[in-house]
């Protein structure tokens, strides 16, 4: 059984107050429960206060990003030293927003995978297709692409360090969440790749989180799926309310 891991990527919201009210918010509500992982990503700002926070909890700290290099001349980059040293254990690589805003590609997020490992942080390694890749029947080359070329190229030792976040373009921050059945089709798909590619023990134990609006009266549903281990969640984890209710919904 793959424990439902529940994230929240807060994106560019929070100031550090936000932030240490929001995450002392959801300590409050969940410190005991430890039927579901659980993960804050608040912006680099705010990553030092929530960790203090979250000490000594389950609660679980990730950057959004993550540079290739452990350090050195790249103005604007964080390395996984600098995130460790944060309290951080996790990063999100790949999100659509970084490949649509600002250049990421699949090499790129390979980069950053390799250093993240390498790092000792593991990577929440985000695919999806866009709604005019889906409309032309592309979604299943898009992934494939995506995968083939962001963790082709691991071994199965770092790929079973991994969690990958299917999040299809259409479906984030817009409140159309992708049908269960719909999601799942593609969770099937990038664990039937992970098996062929990898290995089946990989493909077994590897978490695939959905994301695109999840909220508290979807996740119930979307969890039943049998290849969704749960969600990576963006304007739900904004408020302590909405956040608390999707992780105890998961379980
Ligand atoms: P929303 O939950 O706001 O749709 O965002 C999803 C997301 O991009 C999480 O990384």
């Amino acid at each position: 059984m793959r424990k439902p891991f529940i994230a929240g990527n807060w994106k560019m919201h929070t100031t550090i107050s936000d932030a240490i009210n929001l995450a002392n918010g959801i300590k409050r509500e969940l410190v005991d429960f430890n039927k579901a992982d659980i993960l804050l990503c608040p912006p680099f700002t705010a990553l030092s206060s929530v960790s203090e926070v979250i000490m000594d909890t389950n609660i679980k700290l990730g950057a959004q990003n993550i540079a290739w290099e452990k350090e050195g001349a790249y103005t604007g980059e964080i390395s996984s030293i600098m995130l460790k040293d944060c309290g951080c254990k996790f990063a999100i690589i790949g999100h659509s927003e970084r490949r649509k805003y600002f250049g990421e590609s699949d090499e790129t997020v390979n980069r950053r995978i390799k250093a993240a490992l390498l790092g000792g942080l593991t990577p929440i390694v985000c695919v999806g297709e866009t709604l005019e890749e889906r409309e032309s029947d592309l979604t299943i080359k898009v992934i494939t692409g995506q995968l083939e070329g962001g963790v082709g190229n691991l071994s199965e030792e770092e790929a079973k360090k991994i969690i990958i976040a299917y999040e299809p373009v259409w479906a984030i921050g817009t409140g159309k969440t992708a049908a269960p059945h719909q999601a799942q089709e593609i969770h099937e798909f990038i664990r039937g790749w992970i098996s062929d590619k990898i290995s089946s023990e990989c493909a077994r134990l590897l978490r695939i989180l959905y994301g695109g609006s999840v909220k508290p009266a979807n996740i119930r549903e979307l969890m039943k799926e049998e290849d969704i281990d749960g969600g990576l969640v963006g304007g739900a984890s904004l408020k302590v309310e909405s956040f608390v209710e999707i992780v105890k919904n998961s379980i």
